[in-house]
């Protein structure tokens, strides 16, 4: 979903309109803050170990989140417009009165003509899974074609040998390994619908492609051809095989889709006696790999022969869904961390920005801003947007409930990313990106997921999904990450000023603090927004609609006992980014997460996913669960939420 800026002036904006003022202040607000920082972190310094039933009257940033909106929060939303549902345990999909929904892809069904029908026996070879849909359905985009037909670009992000293999994967051969890596990657079909409103995937078209572990792709921007980049079956540095981790997405209003690499860190092993850089170590990547074991079957997953292969994975790949020929390419000048989303806006200037989230506990939010600028008469002209730009990295107040912020530019040669501090080039601040924004005092998040900009570009919104460690050492609590073991989540959420997203200040505020009100009465109970009737935890995937309903998907613990009691399973609600108002829509079958949301160009059809159910979903009975795009309508086939 990408969003286009429009005039602002006539917009009321509820939370920013009284900040925009400070932005120009940021300088003494953050030493300000700095002291309140230490105050609190020496308060919960010496609390956050009794436990969360005993510390701090949190109740505050409730009211914060209530009275900054300046409207009472059980207000009739304007535009939500369904009874919300409760919360379920059931292995089925639950929606409102007047829904409906469908199947509309699962995890080995044939994309191809040629390709076979899905074998739930788990004995299906590598072959077969490069024709058919992947696994673990994620972030989606939907290319219009025509006003019933498009072509659907879906991720999926990884696969559960549980399922995959007859024997769970205990003696993975090489065609295992090969299968393993084909249920991974992003899968495109042509999708239609019909005179009943019904739609489905065209077997036979051309557009139908399957991208995974073995495709191969081209590396540009700074980081292509650089010498960490060279293997020894790639001495230039610039090609890659394969995309893997496939999360979330983005789409360009130039006609592309963004694949986002997350856990690339995953598929790399080697033998206990190799050291690791403190590089390696700072992504994640080890020796003894036990979930994928691709290391043993496939060398360049191997970091001890190959050691330059983990720098090919962790970007942010640009793909033409409308030319299966074409080469994914990855964009190296958005740099390189556990990619969840990417939010596309063109600033009124005709920069392009991109917002981005590095999902680990205490990792970061990015910017990117585009060199040249947009051009809407001439789509081709866009085409190499993502290749040149300025990384940056944010930076909050520690203050409660809101504050200011500010984008530090991760360029070599500025903000002490130098040789001296280990930077010998641009390129290796962008492979490291990481470690370049623990250098410039990046702020540590709860896990940043989804972001998404608000159809009018005067906002952004990111889910902050959980953070056991929050509290500990190097993650102190407060600004934008409230509360010490947070294992409920929050949406924070930013306002460029003058709706400039290319500014390097901006300022922010909690739109939501997640929390369970019956078992807590304290912090954990959430913001006012939240009560009994519309509580989960762990927000992950969001996006807006075109009338502004901001949706929230969660991936969170699903078993409904002690702090989760009464949150059911995973699901999927409406949000009114105005009143605060917040809705449940959708409850979800056993065991998945809900991830990946997408709208037909009427907004009558929701395309949404469906990962890592656990039980017997979509088919029911004795059935073994399979990873599902559904397609949700209205039976009046009215506008979905509205
Ligand atoms: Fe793949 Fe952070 O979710
Ligand atoms: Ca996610
Ligand atoms: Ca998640
Ligand atoms: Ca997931």
């Amino acid at each position: 979903m990408y969003t286009m800026s429009k005039e602002l002036q006539n917009k009321e904006l509820p939370v920013s309109e009284a900040l925009d003022n400070e932005v120009t202040t940021l300088e003494p607000t953050f030493n300000k803050l700095v002291d309140t920082a230490i105050s609190r972190r020496r308060f919960f310094g010496a609390s956050a170990t009794a436990g969360l039933g005993g510390f701090f009257a949190f109740s505050s940033v409730g009211n914060a989140v209530a009275s900054s909106m300046g409207k009472h929060t059980m207000a009739k939303s304007p535009l939500i417009g369904f009874d919300a549902i409760g919360t379920s345990t059931a292995d089925t999909i639950v929606l409102p009165e007047g829904y409906q929904w469908q199947s509309l892809v699962s995890w080995g069904d044939p994309l191809f003509p040629n390709a076979p029908k899905f074998d739930p026996s788990g004995n299906a070879n590598a072959a077969s899974q490069a024709m058919q849909f992947g696994d673990n359905t994620d972030g989606m985009s939907l290319f219009p074609l025509s006003e019933n037909r498009a072509i659907l670009a879906i991720n999926n992000e990884y696969t559960n040998y549980k399922y995959l293999y007859a024997d769970g994967g205990k003696n993975l051969t090489k065609d295992d390994v090969l299968k393993a890596q084909h249920a991974h990657g992003v899968s495109i079909m042509e999708v239609e619908r019909d005179h009943k409103n019904i739609w489905r995937v065209i077997q036979n078209s051309d557009f139908n492609r399957r991208i995974h572990v073995q495709t191969e792709m081209q590396l540009t921007g700074p980081a292509a051809g650089h010498d960490l980049m060279k293997t020894r079956i790639d001495a230039s540095g610039t090609q890659v095989f394969g995309t893997m981790n496939n999360c979330s997405n983005g789409a360009t209003p130039w006609g592309t889709y963004l694949t986002c690499e997350e856990n690339f860190n995953g598929y790399f092993g080697a033998d206990a006696n190799v050291e690791r850089t403190e590089e390696q170590k700072m992504y994640g990547i080890k020796n003894d790999e036990k979930r994928y074991q691709w290391y043993k079957q496939d060398d360049r997953f191997d970091f001890g022969r190959n050691p330059n292969e983990p720098h090919k994975f962790g970007w942010i790949v640009e793909i033409d869904p409308k030319d299966p020929k074409s080469l994914p390419l990855k964009r190296t000048a958005m740099g390189r961390f556990k990619h969840e989303n990417v939010a596309i806006h063109v600033n009124h200037d005709g920069s392009v920005v991109a917002y981005m989230g590095d999902d680990e506990r205490g990792a970061h939010i990015y910017k990117f801003v585009s060199e040249h600028k947009y051009n809407p008469n001439n789509p081709d002209a866009n085409r190499n947007l993502l290749v040149d730009g300025t990384l940056y990295v944010a930076k909050f107040s520690m203050t409660q409930d809101k504050g200011a912020g500010e984008w530090v530019e991760l360029t070599f040669g500025k903000n002490g990313l130098t040789p001296e501090n280990g930077f010998a080039d641009h390129a290796e601040v962008l492979i490291y990106t990481r470690k370049a924004a623990k250098h410039v005092g990046a702020t540590t998040m709860d896990r940043p997921e989804w972001i998404a900009v608000h159809p009018d570009g005067h906002q952004v919104y990111c889910t902050l999904t959980n953070n056991k460690n929050r509290g500990k050492e190097g993650q102190p609590v407060g600004g934008p990450n409230p509360r010490a073991e947070n294992h409920y989540g929050q949406i924070v959420r930013w306002t460029p000023p003058n709706g400039d997203h290319t500014a390097d200040k901006f300022n922010w505020d909690l739109y939501l603090v997640a929390g369970n009100p019956n078992q807590h009465q304290d912090a954990y109970a959430g913001s006012h927004n939240i009560g009994s009737h519309n509580m989960f935890n762990s927000p992950d995937g969001i996006g807006f609609d075109d009338a502004g309903r901001l949706w929230i998907q969660t991936d969170g613990n699903y078993k409904n006992k002690g702090d989760f009691l009464g949150q059911g399973n995973n699901q999927m609600l409406c949000a009114d980014p105005d009143t605060g108002e917040i809705h449940r829509f959708m409850t979800g079958p056993v065991g998945c997460e809900i991830t990946g949301l997408e709208f037909s160009p009427d907004s009558k059809a929701m395309f949404v996913g469906i990962q890592h159910p656990d039980a017997h979903f979509p088919e029911g009975g004795n059935s073994k669960p399979r990873s599902t795009v559904v397609v949700i309508t209205r039976k009046d086939g009215g506008v979905i939420g509205a």
